[in-house]
């Protein structure tokens, strides 16, 4: 038998852990990650040293299809930021570890006035990273490391402060500069004064977050620090804050919509006329990617298909891009069948009848060409009207200018959709692109107006209420 070496050891021991945790057989681990049913064998009998960069594609692959195990044996990288709050992410660093985590800690300058890195660094058996000390040893090199090697970022507590420089993708510190190096999903615990966190501008930050993905624990209403202050933006408890991490962990499979398959449509379409030029819209995508990112929190598997955007894909949602309306319908069919589908692209309606394969050029008369369109496929109706796998419950949106619940109840009908949520896109009501929405939910039985909340609590509560209709 041949020798193995410390390295080759320790590999095939992660193996193990693998294949054990997974109920897995080694062939097939050895299969689908280096297309090499023996290796796992070859491991054991010791007769195959293993090189660096088998060892990285094979980890890479045990990372990607690890299974669904919450906070057992995952890297948390807390970033303890400053505030009266940071206290209490003592306790986190612990409760943490008690669910099986490994617990990396940064302390921000600002957490240095609070707690001592002595403290949360004896408590983490580790090192503390801090802004103040490392910049030369971490923030060049180190970041990119503490960065690939979490697998979920929590900040606690978050500042207002904080949350701006997240916000604008500031990198200025290490925390920063991990945030924005870092592929995890990215928890963060707000802590600040009530006033602090009801101004537009932090509200305007929170939706900016939320939209690259970010998820958020808490505030939560309660006497604050200072004397006398009521109202949001008490940190989240510890506990509460651990069964976030650990819900993000294992895709949130423990909500309201745990076991669900749910497709979302968001964006635009782009439909082409020439190989530079296209017909689009105004659409951002944001309700459409906060509903995907919301349905996922509550533990469904999500597949999102979406047009054109600058959005990020969210965390734990498959997402799919595309480009023109037959291409989304034919993503939205290859993701079924599903228990709900929630249409919110604004699919164009027409297509130029023919792309022209070269630019359409001026030909000198003056006289522009002559487009002529066709209409495109319409996705909510076309899955509203399906005689298999129709999703339990279809959903469509309605975007018009005037007579909502009239229109949206004749798209209701007309489309075959289960509800339609109506909101009012006319240019004063800045539901186009803007961070807010209000909306009326509308069913065959009623019609709900719901007033105006961002893109996110829109999504919050529609998420709700699906999970209602199926608890019903
Ligand atoms: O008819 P209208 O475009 O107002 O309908 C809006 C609803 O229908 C939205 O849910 C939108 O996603 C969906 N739709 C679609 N395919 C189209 C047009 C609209 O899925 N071609």
């Amino acid at each position: 038998m041949a020798e193995t070496e410390p390295a080759a050891k320790a590999f095939l021991a992660d193996i193990e852990a693998f294949l054990q945790a997974s109920g897995m057989a080694p062939a097939r681990l050895g299969r689908e990650a280096v297309n090499d049913p023996g290796l796992v064998f070859d491991l054991r009998a010791g007769s195959r040293s293993p090189g660096a960069d088998l060892m990285d594609r094979v980890r890479a692959w045990m990372a990607e299809n690890r299974p669904n195990d919450g906070l057992a044996g995952r890297t948390v990288l807390l970033v303890i930021g400053g505030g009266i709050a940071a206290y209490k992410a003592l306790d986190v660093i612990r409760r943490l570890q008690d669910a099986g985590a490994i617990v990396r800690v940064i302390m921000t300058r600002a957490a240095h006035e609070f707690v001592t890195p002595l403290a949360a660094g004896a408590l983490a058996g580790g090192h503390v990273y801090t802004d103040l000390f490392d910049r030369d040893a971490e923030h060049d090199v180190g970041h990119i490391r503490l960065a690939r090697e979490a697998d979920l970022v929590v900040v606690a507590p978050a500042t207002a402060d904080r949350m701006a420089g997240l916000a604008t993708g500031r990198s200025d510190d290490l925390t920063g500069a991990v945030v924005l190096a870092t592929r995890a999903p990215v928890l963060l615990a707000p802590a600040m004064n009530p006033a602090m966190w009801t101004h537009p501008a932090t509200q305007r930050n929170v939706a900016i977050l939320r939209g690259d993905g970010v998820r958020f624990v808490g505030p939560r209403r309660g006497e604050m620090a200072e004397k006398g202050e009521a109202g949001v933006g008490r940190m989240a408890e510890p506990a509460e804050i651990v069964t976030a991490a650990a819900d993000l962990m294992s895709g949130g499979s423990s909500g309201p919509l745990a076991g669900k398959r749910v497709v979302v449509t968001s964006g635009p379409t782009h439909e082409p006329i020439d190989p530079v030029r296209y017909i689009a819209n105004r659409s951002s995508g944001r309700q459409g990617h906060a509903i995907a990112a919301a349905a996922a929190a509550a533990g469904a598997d999500v597949t999102l298909v979406t047009g054109p955007v600058t959005l990020a894909d969210p965390p734990g949602v498959a997402t799919v891009h595309v480009e023109t309306a037959r291409q989304m319908l034919e993503a939205v069919e290859a993701a079924l069948p599903a228990d709900i589908a929630v249409m919110v692209a604004a699919v164009a309606d027409w297509r130029a009848s023919e792309t022209a394969s070269a630019k359409l050029k001026k030909d000198g008369s003056g006289a522009p060409p002559a487009l002529a369109f066709v209409e495109n496929p319409d996705i909510l109706a076309t899955v509203g009207h399906r005689e298999t796998d129709r999703p339990h419950l279809v959903v469509g949106f309605a975007a018009e200018t005037a007579d909502l619940v009239r229109y949206g109840q004749d798209k209701l009908k007309r489309k075959r959709a289960d509800w339609i949520v109506a909101n009012d896109v006319s240019p004063q009501g800045g539901a186009m692109g803007g961070d807010d929405n209000e909306v009326v939910l509308i069913t065959p039985e009623a019609t709900e107006t719901w007033p105006r909340m961002s893109k996110a609590d829109v999504a919050d509560r529609l998420v709700t209420r699906m999970a209602e209709e199926f608890e019903a």
